[in-house]
């Protein structure tokens, strides 16, 4: 049983839309939903929404039956967050993600593979960030988020001093943030900002240690699409350290 089996939660969204500057520019919608996919969007969905109201609680550490919160941001089709979920039945996972279409497929993997340990925002990340309370979480993972190559729309890149501060106060002392992409630039970028931040070191044991992912990597279908067209990503962890 999950942990807010049976409580039908209120979108995050709604309640604190009013304070939040929006920090998405996706698609929210693609095509139309398949019928079980419709069916499970509706149903199913609003038992897994983190809602306002638990979010100030949520302490990752000291949630039993939990022993930690991890947060995944922009999960796609949540391949990786599904497969994070079912190696770590003791962590419990929120996963954001505002592409209605990627929502209905991680619900979909939810109710196949009876996964008890995932709440789900469908909304922007930085939402879930500002609502957590310091020291909350124990990891941070971002694969491939929207790269926004062009110039002049840098600026919508989820990377940015905003983020990475929340971020710097939602994880706990020695936890990671994991950001992976296949974007050069991007790869800079982020690098550029964690290091700017003095709350972070990254981490990088040898050399080529950007070029490896995780171990026990489940791969995403974006990064199956830089391979496919060639691309090399670049997988950075940056580690939390400890405050003063
Ligand atoms: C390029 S896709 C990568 C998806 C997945 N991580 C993968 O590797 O296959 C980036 C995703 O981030 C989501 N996204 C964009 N802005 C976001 C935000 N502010 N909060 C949460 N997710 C966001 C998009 O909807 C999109 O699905």
């Amino acid at each position: 049983m999950g942990v807010w089996e049976g409580a039908e939660r209120r979108p995050l969204i709604s309640s604190m839309a009013a304070r939040s500057e929006p920090h998405f520019f996706g698609r929210r919608k693609g095509k139309s939903l398949r019928p079980r996919q419709a069916a499970l969007t509706e149903n199913l969905l609003p038992r897994l929404r983190v809602n306002a109201e638990v979010l100030p609680t949520l302490q990752g550490a000291s949630s039993p039956p939990h022993q930690d919160l991890w947060l995944e941001i922009g999960f796609g089709g949540g391949e990786h967050l599904a497969s994070d979920a079912q190696s770590h039945p003791d962590v419990l996972f929120i996963g954001c993600e505002p592409f209605v279409n990627g929502v209905a497929k991680l619900v979909s993997t939810i109710d196949e593979k009876k996964l008890q340990n995932i709440l789900i925002h469908d909304g922007d990340a930085l939402e879930i960030l500002r609502a957590l309370p310091d020291a909350s979480l124990g990891r941070v993972t971002i694969l491939y988020p929207d790269p926004w190559p062009k110039f002049g729309q840098r600026k919508r890149r989820f990377i940015s001093p905003e983020t990475i501060q929340q971020m710097a106060r939602t994880l706990r002392d020695g936890e990671e943030v994991r950001f992976a992409t296949d974007i050069d630039d991007y790869s800079g970028w982020t690098l550029a900002r964690f290091l700017a931040s003095e709350s972070f070191d990254w981490i990088a044991r040898e050399a080529t240690d950007w070029k490896k992912p995780w171990a026990g990597w489940p791969s995403t279908r974006y990064e199956a699409k830089a391979f496919r067209e060639g691309r090399t990503p670049a997988y950075l962890t940056f580690v939390r350290k400890a405050r003063s």
